[in-house]
């Protein structure tokens, strides 16, 4: 049944949340992201112009271009094995993996050896890389989760195994989506903020939850004042710690390229989206989009938790440049007419300029300790 004005998940939110009492930050954002109905990333076609926003490759084909480059340095760094398995998280249209697969073809031996995984929890999204990867120069693979360890049980119906090659993982726009828990100050400890139904029958956020357990609270956080606000991610640490566990058995690379911060500060940044505006995040449960800035030092230590090494991550600006972005972007221009060259030059500056995505947007490395850090990395 749909709500009078509102969607059918904010109706069905509405009964659980009565039933319940109250539910936390990121169970709401499960529901509102992934519910198999309703869910944003279930109906919703959220990239582009049309959609709700517009990430760094689809601004830029340099984008995924510098990230073939990265791949194949990596792929060298590692004696080029005769396989190695490339996994992206969260592909959105497929921009990225077709403009890094195109730069690849400068390295014939790197396609030969190389297969791509991609893991989507959208059908959407996922028909669409099918159409845009249909002839791609190497075999394509999709997963609807995070693929497991060995067992072939473990693996979903319809999902490829991946199998024990060395890996690349990249992860542009993926963390930012995983839910995150908000803990406030109150007078009597740290509470957990919950989603409660108010007296006017609307959501609210309230600090009625349980006190976190005491190893969860960070070190950073112990003596903040009362009042103060703290964001966590249980979801993205677990998350990290599967893929550490899986290069850490096959050896690899991984990236994390997002917004969010180097130094864990206390405060809120979840967010809402439609239509490229900022909304609540009670707007429409099911068509809005979530995310909250990525805490970076928390997502390098799951990494090494799991024995990997973490250089100091790089601002997507510092980070493209190291890769090559001038020179590629003087290469494109040198053939370009004078509407390409302005569509070219408005990408790079969107994704490597310091006002716009150059700064705020982070990019972590993380890496097996048998291998030295790939470029731009490396000291
Ligand atoms: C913000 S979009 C980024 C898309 C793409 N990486 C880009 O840069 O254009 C987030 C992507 O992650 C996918 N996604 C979100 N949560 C996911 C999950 N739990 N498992 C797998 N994919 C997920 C979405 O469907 C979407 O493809």
């Amino acid at each position: 049944m749909t709500e009078p004005n509102g969607t059918r998940l904010e109706g069905l939110l509405r009964r659980h949340i009565a039933r319940k009492g109250g539910i936390g930050i990121a169970e709401y954002m499960t529901h509102c992201l992934a519910h198999p109905e309703y869910g944003y990333y279930t109906t919703q076609q959220p990239l582009g112009e049309d959609g709700d926003f517009i990430t760094a490759p689809e601004a830029s084909q340099i984008f995924g271009e510098l990230l073939g480059i990265w791949a194949i340095a990596c792929w060298r760094h590692m004696g080029s094995p005769a396989r190695i398995n490339l996994m992206e998280l969260g592909p959105g249209r497929g921009l990225l993996m077709s403009d890094l697969l195109r730069a690849a073809a400068v390295q014939p031996d790197f396609l030969a050896a190389l297969r791509v995984h991609l893991v989507e929890i959208s059908p959407i999204l996922r028909a669409e890389q099918r159409r845009r990867l249909g002839d791609a120069p190497a075999p394509v693979h999709w997963h609807a989760t995070l693929p497991e360890d060995g067992a072939a049980a473990a693996t979903p119906p319809g999902d490829a195994m991946l199998d024990d090659a060395p890996l690349l993982i990249i992860a542009n726009e993926f963390f930012d989506a995983l839910p995150v828990q908000h803990y406030e100050h109150t007078e009597q400890g740290w509470r957990e903020r919950m989603i409660v139904i108010d007296k006017d029958g609307g959501f609210a956020l309230r600090p009625v939850g349980n006190a976190p357990a005491a190893e969860k609270l960070p070190a950073w956080a112990r003596n903040l004042p009362v009042g103060s606000i703290i964001e966590l991610s249980p979801a993205r640490e677990m998350t990290a710690r599967h893929l550490a566990r899986l290069l850490r058995s096959r050896g690899g690379a991984l990236l994390a390229i997002d917004y969010g911060h180097t130094t864990p500060a206390p405060g809120e940044t979840l967010q809402a989206l439609h239509r490229h505006r900022q909304v609540s995040i009670f707007h429409r449960p099911g068509e809005t989009d979530l995310t909250a800035h990525v805490d970076f030092a928390a997502l390098a230590e799951a990494f090494r938790a799991e024995g990997l090494n973490t250089p100091p991550p790089l601002q997507q600006g510092a980070f493209l440049l190291g890769l090559g972005l001038r020179e590629r972007l003087d290469a494109l221009l040198r053939n370009a007419d004078e509407q390409q060259a302005e569509r070219l030059l408005r990408g790079a500056e969107r994704i490597a300029g310091v006002e716009q995505m150059g700064s705020l947007f982070k990019v972590l490395c993380a890496h097996h300790p048998h291998m030295p850090p790939p470029p731009p990395f490396a000291p």
